[in-house]
């Protein structure tokens, strides 16, 4: 699927209508999303045939555009059971096969299920300090091929530290920095959009060497 193809679909998605301040519910645009998942397949072959995992999925728009791409198997993980409704109807609505499963990350457990590539677009850690870090570590010890996130540029240094440090990761490198617009969603956004620098990343776990 060509790249413009897969933009036009997301942008169709039914996004977050009453959106959850302390989950850091706001949607990645069409644009980043399809390039963060076409990076992901064209660059390193992340995603095709491949057992993918969205944490944090709200809507689904990750993990659909994996299924778009070609991905084995999708599962979208989120703890909101309103964002997984939308993101079950969104699939349905594009004739997508992908499954959900209503968690909280921090107990995520993956016995005897292997999954390849976890993509995510995390909540930043601005209402609930961590909360960040708790995804990716999380995703660090499921993921047996790569993980594709976004995280704030101003968090450069701490991420790269924590991942490899920390969370086993064997590589931790910033693919490139993007411009995300985060629209006006809450009350106590004054402008219409906030642009906030992120860094789309690519991690790879120790035991995928
Ligand atoms: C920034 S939004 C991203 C949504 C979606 N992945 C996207 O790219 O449009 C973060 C998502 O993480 C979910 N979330 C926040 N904390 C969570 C937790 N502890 N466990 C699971 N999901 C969580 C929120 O409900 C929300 O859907």
């Amino acid at each position: 699927m060509k790249l413009k193809q897969l933009e036009g679909l997301l942008g169709d998605l039914q996004q977050f209508s009453n959106p959850k301040i302390e989950l850091e519910q706001y949607p990645t645009g069409p644009h980043i999303a399809s390039r963060m998942l076409y990076t992901a397949e064209n660059s390193f072959g992340d995603v095709s045939d491949k057992v993918v995992a969205d944490f944090g999925c709200g809507c689904g728009t990750l993990g659909i555009a994996a299924t778009l791409l070609g991905a084995e198997h999708v599962v979208g993980i989120d703890v909101d059971a309103q964002s997984l409704e939308v993101a079950s109807l969104n699939a349905e609505e594009l004739e997508v096969q992908m499954n959900f499963v209503q968690c909280d990350i921090k107990n995520l457990q993956f016995r005897g299920l292997t999954i390849d590539t976890v993509v995510m677009n995390p909540p930043f850690g601005t209402r609930k300090k961590g909360a960040d870090m708790v995804f990716l570590s999380s995703a660090l010890k499921v993921a047996s091929q790569a993980v594709y996130s976004l995280h704030k540029t101003s968090t450069r240094d701490h991420i790269k530290r924590a991942a490899l440090r920390d969370f086993n990761a064997s590589t931790a490198e910033v693919l490139c920095e993007l411009i995300y617009d985060v629209p006006q969603l809450y009350k106590f956004h004054k402008k219409r959009e906030v642009d906030i620098a992120v860094d789309l990343w690519r991690f790879v776990p120790k035991r995928a060497q």
